[in-house]
Formats: C-alpha cells, structure tokens, sequence
C-alpha cells in the first residue's frame, strides 16, 4: 500500500461542475465506463488510476460523472448502459482490485448460490466473469420500477437481475441489451439528489471505483443562475463536493482489501465465512471530487457548497479553519430532501456531521478570510463514533479554499443566512414553509395521524474476528425469488402487485408511520428509505446493554437465532400481518424497549428538521422517524398519490447506507400497499 502521508496534499484544482452540467430533460444518456484519470498529483511524479464513472451523454466519462441537472415537474428519461467490459467482453482491468465476495448474497449473475451452499466449488474464489451494476437516484419519489434497486442490475452482454425493469412506452427509447431505461418524474422538492451503483453485494466496490455522480432538482426559485429568486450564491459560487477515502498501491492505483494484509483495513476477519469481505473499508487518502486532497480558488464572498459524504463506511465531522483555528461559520441551508425553513448556523457543536448517504447544502462566507487559506478539516473517529481518531496527516484534511482579495463585480449580492429579517438581506429559502411532520420539540406535529408505529433493532452478529454482518430487526435481505415463504407472484390482497419477496415492511400509502430504530450496536449506522423524504421526531437514550440480554433471551426463548428475525410474538401489535397464498403471516415482533428507555426523547438539531432521506443513528439510542408514505409536498390531510403507482413494480428498500453493510444483509424491502 502506498501510505497516504507520502501524498502530497493541495496540489490540484478541485474539479468543479459550474457550466458544464448536464441538462436531465427531455433525455439524456449515462454509460458506466472503465478508464484512467489523474486522481493523484501528477506533479509528485503520479500517473493516471484505472477507475469506474459516469459518461453523461458526451460528458466524461469521469469520476464523479458530470452533475446532472433537473428542473421540478418536468420528467426525464435516464438511458443507463453498462459498459464495464474490457476489449471482447472480458472482464474490466479494475475487477481484479474490487474482488467480489461470492460469498455473501450478491448479484451473481451465475447463480452460484454460495450464500447458502458457501463451500461449492468456486465460492471463495475472486469472481471473474461480466461486471453486474444498476444506477439508483438516491432521494428521489420514483417508481420501483425505475429505482435502481439492489436486485435490478445488468451486465455489459445482457445478462438482468431478477428485478430488471425498464421503461417502455411509446415514443421511449428502445432498451439497449446492456442497458435499462428510467424515468423520473422529479416532482418533488428542488434539493441535492446524487445517483450512484446500487447492484446487490458490489455495491461497496462499484462505488468504490467511481460509480456515483450528483442530480440537482432545480426550481423557479433556486434556478442555479445569478438571477434565481432567493438570491443563493450561483455559477462560480456554487459548487458541488462529493467527499470518499480511498486507498492506493505503491503503483498509484485503488486498493481494496481482498485477503491481502497490506490493507489498511488488514485482512477480512472472518475469512472462512466471507473469504473477501471486511466489516467497513477505510482509506487514508481523501479525494473530493475524484482528487486527491485538492484545493479551490475563491474569492472573499459568500459560496454554495452542495456536500455530499459518497464514502463506504467513513463519517465526516467538518469544520472550515484558517491557520490559526478561527473557522467559519457555516450556515446550512438545506437537507437531503430540499431547503430548511431558514438558515441554520451550525453552532452545537460547531461541526457539522455527514454520514454516508447524507447531503448538506451550506453557505459558507470567506468575505474575513481574505488572503488567507481555509482547509476543510474532519475529526470524526472511524468507525463513528467511537473508533480510530483522524489522522492528523492525512484523513483528518480534506481540502483547501485559497482566498483571494477581491470580488468579481466588487460586491457579493446573495442573501446574507446571519442577516435579520427586517434587512431585506436574509435568505428567505422556501415560499412557504415546510410541511411539518413534527414540531421543533420533538413531538408528532398536530393533524398528523400515526397509523402504525414500528420497532426496529439494529443487531451485530459476531463471528470468530468480528462482524460477520449486521441486520436490521434480526432479518437478512430477502430477495426475489428466495422468499423463504416460498411464495413468488402472490398478489396481496386489495392490491394488484406482486410479491416477490419476503416482506416485513408493508405501509399503507398514504398514512404516516413512526419507525423506532433500536441501535443496539457499538457504532453509529446511516439508515435510508427509498421512495420517501421523512422527517426526524427524537432520539432517546436507553439501557443498551439491558435491552439486548432480554431481547437476547426473548429471542433463544422463541426458539431463534441470529437471521431468524424478531423474538415474536412479544409486540406483536407493532407488526404486520402478510396474506401469502391465503395464509395469515405474522411476521415478528420486537421486544418492546419501552421500559428501558432513559431520560427524555430530545429533538432532532435545528440543521437536521428538514427532509431527510437517510439518518445517523447513534449507539445506545432509539431514534425515531416519521414517515409519510405519500409525496413530500402534500399537505397535511392532503391528497395521498404519487404521480405514478407506488404499490406496482419490484418495490423498494430500506437499509444501511455504510457500503459495507449494505452489502452484507443490512438491508430490507417494502412495498406500500393501498389503503
Ligand atoms: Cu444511496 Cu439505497 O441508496
Ligand atoms: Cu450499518
């Protein structure tokens, strides 16, 4: 491995997107493509990395791919390609790095089953054979057709996951045979949406290559362009930062860990179990943007940043510091699902944490820093929270805004976040107020209906060296076709899908659940919901360890054990009944955590009561979210439809949004069904 210290840091320019992203409407086109570019400086004597991106249309390919940009209300139709094949359809340079784990439940497009027959012939060796990969608008209220899920994946020679769908309608385009076509109607909310790889098990990797790119939804008030309404810095000052750690050989090109103890991350603990896997990846090199540890010109004014943590597993805990630890104050502005009501300066703690998954839109003022240089620090421990510290010399810096002295035009006209109201200079971000799920206190918000609440547990199952995965309620991913119900195809009742998977999660359209998360890990977990925006309601500490012997007892006294999902039928009002094939289904309950609870439930921070799409769940706490299963913009009481049928297609998924995880079982689906 080449040790990230040796890397000379601020070296390059960060690539930024300002004129040249890529308009989503009417079409446009994404090719997932292997290729090099100079990740690394090449004025340290570094030559170019062989990595996966994005080519949006004649754009790239690049890593990150162009940023794609989308206007509210007017649909697009995304034509994805898979192209990661090397001359004659062999394998691409970059699978030898990104070994796959034919061990864990992937998308084989053999078949091989070696998650439940792990001692076949073949299954612990690499896998060498068409590259399976799908891309997933992360954020956005999008048919399961076209979601890009875990089981949706194709192959450069047209080889389909059990989920595959694509768009065909009169006047689409014609689905190539490596290929599928989406369509997004982006009615919801102007916010910050990134798509990346989503395909079953490699997800980790795919990524890891270089596999995501960002999706601005735009509106008539934040347009992108000096003129829009709100007055939000714009062009030059608006610039997208998508923050990933990365580990590089001696030759200059991506490491993963694979068996090899020259990792970082050493060798996978449980090799006898996931000959490849490791719990969570690691690097000591940053790279934003597709670059290592770069720097940005900018002048002394006001900047929109659209951040974005794209990393496997790592936290990011960030603060703005000049040389001599003054920092800027950083005022954010919108969450993963659109803008906050106002400004919220990022006072407690004075950082500001972005899991994997999560997007912050910010501005930052770098009017008193004149001259100077701000560097972009992190000191989150990884695993977060309690794990190994930043390392002062590498991933503890992220990159640097070198200040000049002047002002293009002499004065900065955007909207002032410290400003007062009565200034005429404040940033008034939304027309009207969000609608409110919850109140600032932490409590349902009045008129809001909670049809069911749910409790969840987050649960680590250990092997010989550590994690052998983790679950979400005890359950494993359930996919298409492995329905341990052994039930495919069965309508539900009342409705007209399909059920093609083992089903715990079954929320009425239209109705608002409260799902309690019970983390009963050591670390903290970024769970996400497709299809939806939700809102945060409180987080309580409670007696961790307590709760998990007696759940732990519940479950032996069930007659269950790790995977077997919860200890049922304790709680059983909080789960769903499923019909598979006339028979009624009880499908687990938790231990309630009720009477373990401590203290009181506190509400989410200011800068996290906005729409969120994915959320930092933190050891020894139940956090808890409320969830409308109807589009973000509705109103209360209001109308319930998606502009396309939530309950038809393959359906969705919830889980962990570090990689790591997600590939290895932390991971469920759920459909909505009709009322
Ligand atoms: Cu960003 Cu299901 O993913
Ligand atoms: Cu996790």
């Amino acid at each position: 491995a080449l040790p990230g210290k040796t890397i000379p840091k601020y070296r390059d320019p960060l690539p930024t997107f300002a004129g040249s992203r890529v308009p989503a409407s009417p079409g446009y086109t994404v090719s997932f493509e292997e290729f090099r570019q100079q990740v690394l400086p090449a004025s340290a004597g570094f030559g170019t990395t062989t990595v996966w991106g994005y080519k949006i249309n004649d754009n790239g390919p690049l890593w990150p791919g162009y940023t794609v940009e989308a206007t509210k209300g007017v649909p697009a139709t995304a034509t994805y390609l898979n192209n990661l094949a090397g001359p004659g359809g062999t394998p691409p340079l970059l699978q030898k790095y990104l070994t796959v784990d034919q061990a864990i439940h992937w998308a084989d497009p053999f078949n091989l089953s070696c998650m439940f027959t792990p001692m076949a012939a073949g299954c612990f060796d690499p896998y060498n054979g068409p590259v399976p990969a799908v891309a997933h608008l992360h954020g956005g209220e999008d048919k399961s057709d076209f979601d890009g899920g875990p089981e949706q994946w194709f192959t450069p020679n047209g080889m389909r996951g059990p989920a595959y769908r694509t768009y065909t309608s009169a006047g689409a385009p014609l689905t190539p045979t490596n290929g599928a076509v989406y369509n997004y109607p982006n009615g919801q909310e102007a916010t910050t949406l990134w798509f990346h790889d989503h395909a079953l098990g490699t997800t980790r990797l795919n990524v890891y290559g270089g596999l995501a790119a960002f999706y601005f939804l735009r509106d008539a008030r934040d347009t992108g362009r000096a003129d829009n309404p709100i007055r939000l810095p714009a062009g030059d000052q608006e610039t997208e930062i998508v923050i990933q750690d990365r580990q590089f050989d001696s030759a200059g090109q991506l490491l993963f860990p694979d068996g090899f103890p020259s990792g970082l991350n050493g060798p996978p603990t449980n090799p006898t179990v996931h000959p490849f896997w490791i719990p969570e990846f690691f690097g000591d090199v940053i790279v934003v943007n597709g670059k290592s540890w770069p720097y940005q010109n900018v002048e002394p004014r006001r900047y929109r940043l659209r951040l974005l943590n794209g990393s496997n597993a790592r936290f990011y805990n960030l603060a703005f510091i000049d040389g001599v630890l003054h920092s800027a104050p950083i005022w954010q502005i919108g969450t993963d699902g659109g803008f906050l009501d106002a400004p919220v300066p990022i006072v407690h703690p004075g950082r500001l944490l972005l899991a994997p998954g999560e997007r912050a839109d910010i501005i930052v003022d770098f009017a008193p820093f004149a001259g100077q240089t701000v560097t972009l620090m992190n000191n989150a421990k990884a695993p977060f929270p309690s794990g190994t510290s930043a390392d002062p010399q590498t991933t503890a810096q992220i990159m640097q805004f070198r200040v000049g002295t002047t002002v293009t035009g002499n004065t900065d006209g955007s909207c002032d976040p410290a400003a007062s109201k009565k200034s005429g200079k404040q940033c008034v971000l939304r027309a009207t107020p969000m609608v409110k799920l919850v109140t600032a206190k932490g409590t349902t918000a009045p008129g809001v209906t909670v049809a069911k609440r749910r409790q969840l547990v987050l649960r680590e199952i250990l092997g010989a060296g550590g994690p052998l995965e983790v679950l979400l309620n005890n359950t494993k991913w359930s996919g298409i076709m492995e329905s341990t119900m052994g039930t495919t195809n069965t309508p539900v009742a009342g409705s007209t899908q399909l059920v093609d998977y083992w089903l715990t999660e079954l929320p009425t359209l239209g109705s608002t659940e409260v799902w309690e998360i019970i983390n009963t890990t050591g670390d903290a977990h970024p769970i996400h919901l497709h299809l939806v925006q939700f809102q945060i309601l409180n987080r309580q500490p409670y007696q961790a360890n307590k709760y998990l012997s007696a759940w732990m007892a519940a479950l032996t006294a069930a007659g269950k054990g790790p995977g077997d999902g919860p200890p049922n039928p304790y709680g059983t009002a909080l789960t769903d009944t499923l019909s598979i094939g006339g028979q009624n289904q009880v499908i687990g309950g938790n231990l309630l955590v009720t009477p373990y609870l401590q203290g009181s439930p506190v509400p989410a921070a200011p800068n996290e009561q906005g729409w969120k799409d994915t959320v930092v769940m933190m050891p020894g706490e139940v956090t808890r979210i409320a969830v409308r299963w109807s589009p973000q913009g509705n109103p209360i009481g209001g109308s319930v439809g998606y502009p396309f049928d939530a309950t038809d297609g393959p359906g969705y998924v919830w889980h962990c949004h570090i990689l790591d995880h997600e590939d290895n079982e932390m991971m469920r689906p759920y459909i909505p069904v009709k009322p």
